[in-house]
């Protein structure tokens, strides 16, 4: 029997995604005897809001993480390569939200929806997958299940929240100056001004690599996911940051094995699990970022024929970057480890720090 409760810690708490995840474990009613949140030093002490009341920050340190049972994490890669190989040894599961250990062999990266039975084989650490992963899988999964991904090639719109709290206050910063005709602040986070502006490129182009991080991790990630090789699924992103606050949009073109017509693929995706079908185009009803922000499933829409191939479908799939992108996924995840009596570190596991 899995116990009734859990000690569970929250790290990365005063950040965009910790304190959307703080928010999903209160809301969703995770069975936590307590919550422990966790930032930088700077932070200690700082109050976090949950549920109806607040939480004080603490460092991670030996002392502090001691009796966990559960951590989800969310402090960025570095933080991650180093503490969460300690949180194991100390007792505790993690859900970690960092790109450092997702693509890891005895690290799981699952999507609630789509692969949960991949849980079984965590050894201490289960990888939350990258946004723009997570909410395409949501909706292409069941397509996949049916008749078969044969390629995809995707481009993405993403959200400044994807960057976290200082690229949101920089895209808010540079549209007040902008709008008050006053003097517009350097970019900080962005190689270029991101207020009124498109930029084609999400985090860097790593080794003289003509495709950028985020790119390889999206293909890479949908690959593992769906658990299929290169040469099984084709996979091509463009990934685009956008000014816009909060949820990610995606222009998706899919290649099913077997044919699939745009009325058969929204009836399939009707009955999924996580979608939300939003497709009246004449009637100006397609998903929105503005409607996706603050919800959980992933919207769906804009679902037609590629004229230019009989097997091609095109639709346009938004999610909510900072909750099913990240914390609803993560306590999505914490919930199906309690149900499957998956909180506890097995024996003899260990990962070797980063
Ligand atoms: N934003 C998204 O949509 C999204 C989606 C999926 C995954 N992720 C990943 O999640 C991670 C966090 O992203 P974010 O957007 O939430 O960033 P963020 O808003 O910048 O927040 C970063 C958090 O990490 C904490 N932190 C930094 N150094 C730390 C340390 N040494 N020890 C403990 N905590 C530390 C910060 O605490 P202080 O306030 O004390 O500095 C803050 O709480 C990144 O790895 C990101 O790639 C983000």
């Amino acid at each position: 029997m899995p116990p009734d409760a859990y000690r569970v810690g929250v790290v990365g708490a005063t950040g965009a995604v910790g304190s959307t995840m703080l928010e999903v474990l209160a809301e969703r009613g995770f069975p936590a005897s307590e919550v422990v949140p966790f930032a930088s030093e700077r932070s200690a002490g700082k109050k976090v809001a949950f549920g109806e009341g607040e939480l004080e920050c603490r460092p991670l340190a030996t002392e502090t993480i001691r009796g966990l049972d559960l951590v989800l994490s969310s402090a960025g890669g570095t933080v991650s390569a180093e503490w969460a190989p300690k949180l194991v040894d100390a007792g505790a599961v993690v859900v970690d939200n960092t790109s450092f250990w997702r693509m890891h062999d005895d690290v799981p990266l699952v999507v609630a929806e789509v692969n949960p039975e991949a849980l079984e084989q965590h050894r201490g650490i289960v990888a939350n997958p990258n946004c723009s992963a997570m909410q395409m899988l949501v909706a292409l999964a069941p397509l996949h299940r049916t008749v078969g991904l044969e390629r995809i090639v995707v481009s993405t719109y993403q959200p400044v929240s994807g960057t976290g709290r200082r690229a949101m206050q920089e895209l808010e910063g540079q549209a007040h100056a902008l709008l008050h005709e006053s003097e517009v602040p350097a970019p900080e986070v962005y190689p270029h001004r991101i207020a009124f502006n498109i930029l084609p490129q999400v985090e860097t182009f790593k080794g003289g690599d003509d495709y950028t991080t985020e790119e390889r991790k999206m293909m890479a990630e949908t690959r593992k996911i769906l658990g299929a090789t290169e040469e099984e699924l084709g996979i091509s992103a463009t990934c685009v940051r956008v000014p816009v606050l909060k949820g990610e949009s995606e222009s998706v073109n899919v290649q099913t094995r077997e044919p699939l017509s745009p009325e058969e693929c929204r009836q399939l995706l009707a009955a999924a699990s996580g979608v939300v079908v939003v497709d009246a185009p004449a009637e100006g009803v397609y998903p929105l970022a503005t409607e996706a922000a603050g919800r959980d499933e992933v919207l769906v829409g804009r679902i037609r024929r590629d004229p230019s191939h009989e097997r091609c479908l095109n639709m346009w799939i938004v999610g909510d970057n900072l909750r099913k992108g990240a914390a609803t996924n993560a306590v999505q995840v914490a919930e199906l480890l309690h149900e499957r009596g998956l909180v506890r570190v097995p024996e003899g596991a260990g990962i070797a720090a980063g």
